[in-house]
């Protein structure tokens, strides 16, 4: 593993192995009065969000230093990128700094996959001959979010003891959500079963080429549909508002009608379903408080996962551990 751009473009045995990986860190960490192991001692690891964060930026500096790698954070808005610093140069400036591995967020879909091609393309003499700076998408406009993804399958297994045959509804925004696009590949991927629930405007051009089934109606899909089951997991989505910009329709009144989690619809669920939200959630409206605070949901076992699903990303691009 070079970089890790996409779950699209991620095999079974790939994604197996950084799951696996993930829980071998778990079990590492398990006890330890001190969380800290040595394994990317004298490896720079530099976070380059140019959109908020909490988990995601947080969970890779706290894998980074669990591991002993020294971790830096650069925000666009507090770097020379408020100067007018393109993205390339902002780039080739961290790898010329030192970053084995870069994690960026940008709005744009493909910044991460640019950035990664524009470094392949350079030497890096700090990180002799067979070296390059690894990059991580952390999140690509409204494209992918693949370690959300990878931390999502993570809580699965946890919670279900398998993601294999599992039935996933993710419930929302799909139009505009990197994490939605990532599941749905990693999880078809791994052998789940995707039902994708949102009103018809919330959903993107090409959904047909994704593997999965697509519904307008929760209710209808939380009684199980067609191809036999309800839901063993459901994940509901961000309304991404700020990715809005001609209006949200439907109303977010009608949207928590028709496409919140409430309590009522919660309660039909089958005993062993898991609630998923990858954050921030916008409560009453897409989830509500009672279910977001509820035993079956995973929220922040999701958080902890993704701690986890990072130091297995970081170790597979930096320890020299290669995905098959
Ligand atoms: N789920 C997620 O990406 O959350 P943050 O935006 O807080 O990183």
């Amino acid at each position: 593993l070079r970089h890790l751009l996409s779950t699209e473009a991620l095999r079974r045995d790939q994604a197996e192995a950084l799951l696996d990986t993930a829980a071998g860190m778990e079990q590492a960490l398990t006890g330890r009065a001190v969380r800290k192991l040595p394994t990317l001692r004298g490896r720079t690891v530099v976070t380059l969000f140019y959109e908020n964060s909490t988990r995601t930026r947080v969970s890779f500096e706290v894998a980074g230093k669990w591991m002993s790698a020294d971790t830096i954070n650069v925000s666009a808005s507090a770097s020379s990128v408020s100067k007018g610093e393109s993205l390339r140069d902002t780039a080739a400036t961290l790898g010329a700094a030192g970053a084995d591995c870069l994690i960026v967020r940008h709005p744009a879909s493909g910044a991460p996959h640019r950035i990664a091609a524009w470094l392949d393309r350079v030497g890096h003499s700090h990180l002799g001959a067979e070296g390059h700076v690894a990059v991580v998408n952390a999140g690509d406009g409204t494209h992918e979010h693949p370690t959300q993804a990878l931390l999502d399958a993570a809580t699965l297994r946890a919670r279900l003891g398998r993601v294999e045959g599992a039935h996933v509804a993710i419930v929302g925004d799909v139009l505009h959500s990197r994490v939605a696009r990532s599941n749905a590949h990693l999880l078809a991927t791994l052998g789940a079963r995707v039902t994708l629930v949102s009103p018809p405007t919330l959903l993107p051009v090409g959904v047909e080429s994704w593997p999965v089934a697509v519904s307008h109606d929760l209710d209808a899909t939380l009684g199980g549909d067609a191809a036999g089951g309800a839901p063993d997991a459901v994940m509901m989505l961000r309304v991404q508002a700020e990715r809005m910009h001609g209006g949200f329709f439907p109303s977010a009144r009608e949207y928590a009608i028709r496409f919140g989690l409430s309590q009522a619809r919660a309660d039909r669920l089958a005993d062993h379903a898991v609630v998923l939200h990858p954050g921030p959630a916008v409560r009453g409206m897409e989830i509500a408080s009672s279910v977001a605070d509820s035993s079956r949901a995973a929220i922040t076992e999701q958080v902890t996962a993704g701690v986890h699903v990072r130091m297995a990303v970081l170790y597979h691009l930096l320890a020299g551990e290669d995905v098959a």
